[in-house]
């Protein structure tokens, strides 16, 4: 059973239900603003937890890990809540056509974590690359014979194309740090044309198909949506090349994780570094036994700076929307 705490602060400021603890810094912003309510446990909330959550106060602040459904959103539009003030970029897990009927509004925290998910996407790149995550298991088990020409041998970034689906900030910080930290040539696919790129040397595709067959890594940085899901399927997976990895920092839904299980156990592809799952935290046993992966529990913007600032922008948005002002980040 969770323990859910109400801070007493002053009563005429707003109320937040809050379904995850934040950094300190940024929980002690909300404080000096509303009057939010806390999952002290920070165990997962059952929907009907949130739900009364919601309904009774003024704001929700959801995070990833909680799926805001429509009878959530009926819940609290029915009762006091009138904001859902993500934590976090992504909004999948919201459903953002019952929030837009019910006349809620919905912000989320864009911009302060591009820096954190691109240094992951390429601490994967580097892991699976490099074989690192296999290196440590084997040191650990004590199974290290010592150094020698072909132990472990890896595959270096520098020169290696590099195929982006999703040219957003996040690609693009990928992309930088890939092209001028590694000297990787760049790909990418983006629905929209993309013209801002001056610094390093991009090519934009038409065709993921073609990025797929072209690309010695394929990074995933598109938002999850209904138009998105599964966009890396087996066919595109066919078409990538034997020794090419895919990289997942995006969300689980982007990629078809059994077409990438199969094509991991026919060595049709060289391996994956996943940060992201289907159904997470649970991780399919076919994705844990496979062979050459990287799998890492969602930790994209899991740095101390990052989670702060991510709550400090849902104290930004919130006060906005109570103040009567837009908001700073609109998702609906
Ligand atoms: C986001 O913001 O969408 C992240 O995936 C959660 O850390």
């Amino acid at each position: 059973m969770s323990h859910i705490e109400t801070m007493s602060t002053s009563s005429e400021k707003p109320t937040i239900f809050v379904t995850r603890r934040w950094p300190d810094a940024a929980e002690d912003a909300l404080k000096q603003y509303f009057k939010p309510t806390f999952n002290v446990d920070d165990t997962p909330l059952t929907a009907a937890q949130i739900a009364a959550g919601f309904a009774s106060h003024d704001a929700l602040a959801p995070t990833v890990s909680d799926q805001i459904t429509a009878d959530i959103i009926a819940a609290g539009a029915a009762g006091s809540g009138r904001l859902i003030a993500n934590f976090g970029v992504g909004v999948n897990h919201i459903d953002l056509s019952a929030a837009a009927s019910a006349g809620l509004a919905v912000a989320n925290t864009p911009g302060v974590l591009t820096d954190a998910t691109a240094d992951l996407t390429l601490t994967l790149m580097l892991m699976i690359s490099r074989r690192a995550g296999e290196g440590e298991r084997e040191l650990r088990a004590g199974a290290w014979a010592g150094w020698r020409p072909t132990h472990l041998m890896g595959r270096s970034l520098s020169g290696k194309t590099l195929g982006i689906i999703g040219m957003g900030r996040i690609g693009k910080a990928v992309a930088r740090r890939a092209a001028l930290g590694f000297g990787m040539n760049i790909i990418f696919f983006n629905r929209s044309p993309v013209t801002d790129i001056t610094e390093y040397d991009a090519r934009q595709v038409a065709d993921i198909d073609d990025l797929c067959a072209a690309s010695d890594f394929v990074s995933l940085h598109c938002a999850a949506s209904k138009d998105t899901f599964h966009i890396l399927n087996e066919a595109r997976l066919q078409r990538m090349q034997k020794h090419a990895y895919v990289i997942n920092t995006a969300r689980g839904d982007v990629v078809d994780e059994a077409a990438l299980v199969k094509a991991l156990n026919a060595g049709s592809i060289g391996g994956a570094g996943l940060d992201v799952f289907q159904g997470e935290p649970d991780i399919h046993p076919d994705i844990m036994s496979a062979p050459n992966t990287v799998l890492l529990p969602h930790l994209g913007s899991a740095t101390v700076e990052t989670r702060t600032a991510m709550g400090l922008k849902v104290v930004e948005n919130a006060r906005a929307f109570f103040a009567g002002d837009d908001l700073i980040d609109p998702v609906v």
